[in-house]
């Protein structure tokens, strides 16, 4: 009998993990979606695939996961397109290390944008077609980055999303440096370089898996984290580096494992019985559940030195700040208000002005 293909959007599906899971989707049989921002670059990648797999279906949908207008307009091309979906895998994400600080155009912090509220957005207004499958699953690609927040000196701080508050009223009035869609050179303490962003952007990835889950739970729709450690990255994706990263991505990548590693990660994850009805859990690349550390051993003394250096070394636990149900919260609270709001700073120029003293 001819089953109907299992349907699965992937984000940034033209290079590194992404191309490599479209390649192992679509030859497993599933019709996959490259959702890619630019659809230019992405059409010979597209066309290499369905020749090497004899998958002619892969389609190919423009996506800029950055964009709330444009997160709109796929979600609703797809579904005018498709009966349901399967799965959605979250795969996209901003890392262009060395770049300067820069908002989105609706007025957000670009790494945030992307690799947070973005897939919050998507995942939210793809709700309805993924309650039409049976097992839907949803996968946040997140990263090993996050070990960083193992150290007790890692805040969580989420106040620069939109600017600094100088920064913010000036954009309010129309005349500082901070517009939508522009980057603002910092110096001095007002730096804070890509990569912390990029950290902080993961983390909040997973507090937003957590929350995701328990509210998608009566659905039936499973949400997970698949923290990666490590993949080859391509050419393209280290020329977006300042020329230190550039140096460090290229060597970096010469030990890691080929994409392909993780992709045949996102596979099983997504479609294998064993993880069905499993769902607001970190996985390593071992397709290991991993746990909130531990902050004191099992008889309540504190950690030794030993037992800090095997956590924070090894794949079995993520630093437990995750679970902060505040910040979980917090987190959940900006993607909703940077989902629904019209313009730019409406709300975080009302919050400044509400927060000052008469
Ligand atoms: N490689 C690693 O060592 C590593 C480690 C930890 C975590 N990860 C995670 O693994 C995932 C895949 O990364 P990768 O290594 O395969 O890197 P990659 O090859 O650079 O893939 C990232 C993809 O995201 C796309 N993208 C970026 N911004 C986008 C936007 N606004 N809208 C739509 N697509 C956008 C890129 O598209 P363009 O081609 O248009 O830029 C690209 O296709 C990411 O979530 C990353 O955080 C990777």
């Amino acid at each position: 009998m001819n089953q109907e293909p299992r349907i699965v959007i992937i984000t940034g599906a033209n290079s590194g993990i992404g191309k490599a899971a479209t390649e192992r989707f679509a030859g497993e049989g599933y019709q996959v979606v490259m959702a890619c921002r630019s659809t230019e670059r992405a059409a010979p990648v597209r066309e290499d695939i369905a020749r090497r797999t004899g998958m002619a279906t892969i389609d190919l949908m423009e996506l800029d996961t950055s964009s709330r207008e444009s997160i709109a307009a796929f979600a609703e091309s797809f579904a005018a397109r498709y009966p349901r979906l399967d799965i959605l895998i979250h795969n996209a994400a901003y890392f262009n290390h060395g770049e300067s600080y820069r908002l989105n155009r609706d007025g957000i912090e670009i790494a945030f944008a992307t690799n947070v509220v973005g897939p919050y957005l998507l995942t939210s207004l793809l709700r309805e077609h993924l309650r039409r499958a049976d097992d839907p699953r949803v996968l946040n690609v997140g990263s090993n980055i996050i070990k960083h927040f193992f150290s007790p000196k890692m805040t969580m701080d989420l106040s620069d999303l939109q600017g600094s508050p100088a920064e913010r009223s000036a954009a309010v009035e129309g005349s500082g440096p901070l517009k939508p869609g522009l980057t603002v050179e910092r110096t001095g303490p007002e730096r804070s370089s890509v990569y912390r962003r990029y950290c902080r952007s993961k983390m909040a990835l997973l507090m937003l898996t957590r929350v995701i889950a328990e509210e998608f739970r009566p659905d039936g729709i499973a949400v997970n984290y698949l923290q990666v450690n490590g993949a080859k990255l391509s050419r393209e994706t280290v020329r977006k580096f300042s020329l230190s990263f550039r140096i460090l991505g290229r060597l970096q990548s010469l030990f890691l494992k080929a994409p392909e590693f993780m992709a045949d990660r996102y596979f099983p994850v997504t479609t294998a019985p064993e993880y069905r009805g499993i769902t607001g859990r970190n996985i390593n690349h071992r397709l290991e559940i991993m746990k909130p550390a531990p902050t004191t051993t099992p008889e309540g003394t504190p950690l030794r030195f030993m037992d800090e250096i095997r956590i924070t070394t090894g794949a079995d636990y993520y630093p437990v700040i995750a679970e902060d149900e505040e910040l979980q919260a917090e987190v959940l609270q900006i993607c909703q208000m940077n989902s629904s709001r019209e313009t730019p700073h409406d709300h975080l120029a009302a919050a400044d002005s509400a927060s000052i003293s008469p």
